[in-house]
């Protein structure tokens, strides 16, 4: 069902943009304003202004504005009516409308909702036992293994294959979202294995990871292939489940494998997600950064773990990304941690999970002896280069008081030896092109906005002007005119949920961008509606006049000579 825009601004009216837009950046008040980190553009000064009276934001770099679905729609990746209904349930406000997107992908996971009851029914049978046998051997109870939907995939060749052919689904289909295969006939692609659905961050389950249980010399776990709707760097395991109480706890802990998240997670350690052995990617970052949470990053304890550390530690704290490493000792991954130590162990060293900066400091103290003076000089100069990546000049100072304290040495001399990065740092920022614009246009989108703020500008123009010789502006003044004809009052934020499929859409965010720190004032308004009057006028002299030139009839000339004179007195 389709929602009106009556129910659209009841939601706007009772939603806190603050609030909503606090639960993805971090808000600071100053003044009127809440300011922040503005995620639409590489950002490092907070320059997202967010207006609780308003009910609007705006970017003063790179421009973006808008009001909350605005917002939620474009960080999150939705469309508006998903936004809305995102909106109203962190309003708690209930709506009733079917936003399912992505319909063309309806039909896949359809068909991986009933893979899922197909192996989970599996893991029940006699052929199952075993299977089911080595999970409970692992600790895995009956009721965590119905909430993981783990099941298990049969030694028959093609049973799921013919269960979702016979519902109509094609062997191509099949094949293209990684559930079955063809050689000559078409096969399961997953037989004789434990297998973990694997969601996206909607919950859908889109993939499956498949484990021996009883084989050798075969690969422990397979994975579904790459497909449309399982985008591999994109997709964490768990992390639907773990969003929720990553965002109560302001920590999300990040591990190799799945059967460590699930045994953390079956711990009551829910804010655990896991990255399924593969390194972490650009796109997995900006799912975690969505998050506004610090990540603690737990890797397997070998060095492989070490190096992925390492690589995914760099990835996030590039992006600012709040991180703690935590790297375990006595046992092979976080699963054997906590079986061996048990999870009030597991949970204080989570706690004392140590800085990213501080694990490569480890890292580069490794294999040195300190009695020696070329180890010394080797391990400050590679101290040195690191801090030559960061500008957070408070970690450059406690470092560089550390080392002068610890190898005795000239806090000078390592102070001139770390490049000042500041300088630089101005020059990344993307800075929106402010279009030069005219002065007149500039009056125009002025006008516009009073007439978006408040009905009493509306009724003056209507009285002293009445229309706008610009076919542009002329068009979003009639949307204006229509809002408030329809509602019979106006504001800027509902405005914009009104316009939002409109084709002046960015011209009306435009205008209230260029004019958002404008302070209203009926005189100011007076003075401006003159303005504008003078304008039309002369843009009317000039027609006429042109007019003038190219007409013969003298009664004609007399009559354009006189509306010349009319309009010239009443500008004076
Ligand atoms: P691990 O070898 O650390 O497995 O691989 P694990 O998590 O400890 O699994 P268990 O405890 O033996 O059951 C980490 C992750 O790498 C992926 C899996 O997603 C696994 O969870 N992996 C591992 C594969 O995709 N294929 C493999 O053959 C091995
Ligand atoms: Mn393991």
């Amino acid at each position: 069902m389709a929602l009106s825009q009556e129910e659209i601004n009841h939601i706007q009216s009772v939603a806190s943009i603050v609030d909503v837009i606090s639960s993805y950046i971090n808000l600071e008040k100053k003044g009127k304003n809440y300011f922040g980190l503005c995620p639409f553009h590489d950002d490092h000064a907070p320059s997202l202004s967010v207006s609780e009276d308003k009910k609007i934001y705006t970017c003063f770099v790179c421009g973006h504005t808008g009001n909350v679905f605005s917002f939620v729609k474009d960080y999150e990746n939705v469309s508006f009516l998903e936004a809305v209904k995102i909106v109203a349930d962190k309003c708690g406000i209930d709506v009733d409308v079917d936003v399912k997107t992505n319909t063309r992908f309806d039909r896949f996971y359809e068909a991986y909702d009933l893979a899922v009851k197909y192996y989970q029914n599996n893991i029940k049978t006699a052929e199952g036992k075993k299977a089911l046998e080595y999970l409970h051997k692992r600790g895995l109870t009956d009721e965590l293994i119905k909430e993981f939907d783990i099941g298990f995939a049969s030694k028959t060749n093609d049973t799921l294959s013919k269960l979702l052919l016979n519902k109509g689904y094609k062997e191509q289909e099949l094949i293209d979202i990684g559930i079955s295969n063809k050689s000559n006939t078409i096969y399961d692609l997953f037989r004789n294995r434990i297998v973990f659905p694997i969601h996206d961050s909607k919950g859908h389950p889109v993939a499956f990871s498949g484990r021996i249980y009883e084989q050798v010399d075969e690969a422990k776990y397979i994975n579904t292939k790459e497909t449309q709707i399982f985008k591999k760097g994109e997709i964490l395991f768990n992390y639907h489940r773990a969003i929720n109480e990553a965002k109560k706890m302001k920590k999300l802990i990040l591990v190799e494998g799945q059967m460590d998240a699930i045994r953390i997670y079956s711990e009551g350690v829910k804010n655990v997600c896991a990255t399924m052995g593969t390194a972490l990617t650009n796109e997995h970052v900006k799912l975690l950064k969505k998050l506004n949470v610090e990540i603690v990053l737990c890797f397997d304890n070998d060095s492989a773990g070490e190096k992925a550390t390492l690589a995914a530690g760099e990835l996030l704290s590039k992006e600012g990304i709040e991180l703690s490493i935590l790297r375990i000792s006595g046992a092979k991954d976080p699963d054997e941690y906590i079986l061996a130590n048990g999870v009030d162990k597991y949970k204080e060293a989570v706690d004392h999970a140590i800085k990213f900066f501080d694990f490569k400091l480890n890292i580069l103290k490794k294999n040195k002896d300190f009695n020696k003076v070329d180890d010394v000089s080797a391990y400050v100069n590679s101290v040195i280069k690191e801090l030559n990546k960061t500008n957070d000049s408070i970690l450059i100072d406690l470092t560089i008081n550390r080392l002068s304290e610890e190898y005795g040495i000239d806090k000078n001399v390592l102070l001139n030896k770390v490049i000042k990065v500041e300088d630089t740092k101005t020059l990344t920022v993307t800075t929106k092109p402010r279009v030069k614009k005219e002065k007149n246009i500039r009056l125009l989108e002025l006008l516009l906005y009073y007439m978006m703020n408040d009905t009493k500008y509306i009724k003056v123009f209507e009285k002293e002007l009445s229309y706008i010789d610009n076919e542009k502006y002329q068009v979003i003044c009639d949307e204006i005119l229509a809002f408030y004809l329809k509602y019979n009052y106006i504001n800027i934020a509902d405005f914009i949920s009104y316009s939002i499929e409109s084709d002046s859409y960015e011209t009306i965010l435009d205008i209230i961008d260029n004019n958002i720190n404008t302070e209203l004032s009926d005189q100011d308004y007076l003075a401006l509606i003159d303005k504008i009057k003078l304008i039309n006028d002369e843009n009317k002299i000039m027609q006429l006049k042109n007019k003038l030139k190219s007409t013969s009839d003298i009664n004609e000339k007399l009559k354009i000579t006189d509306e010349i004179a009319k309009l010239k007195k009443r500008d004076v």
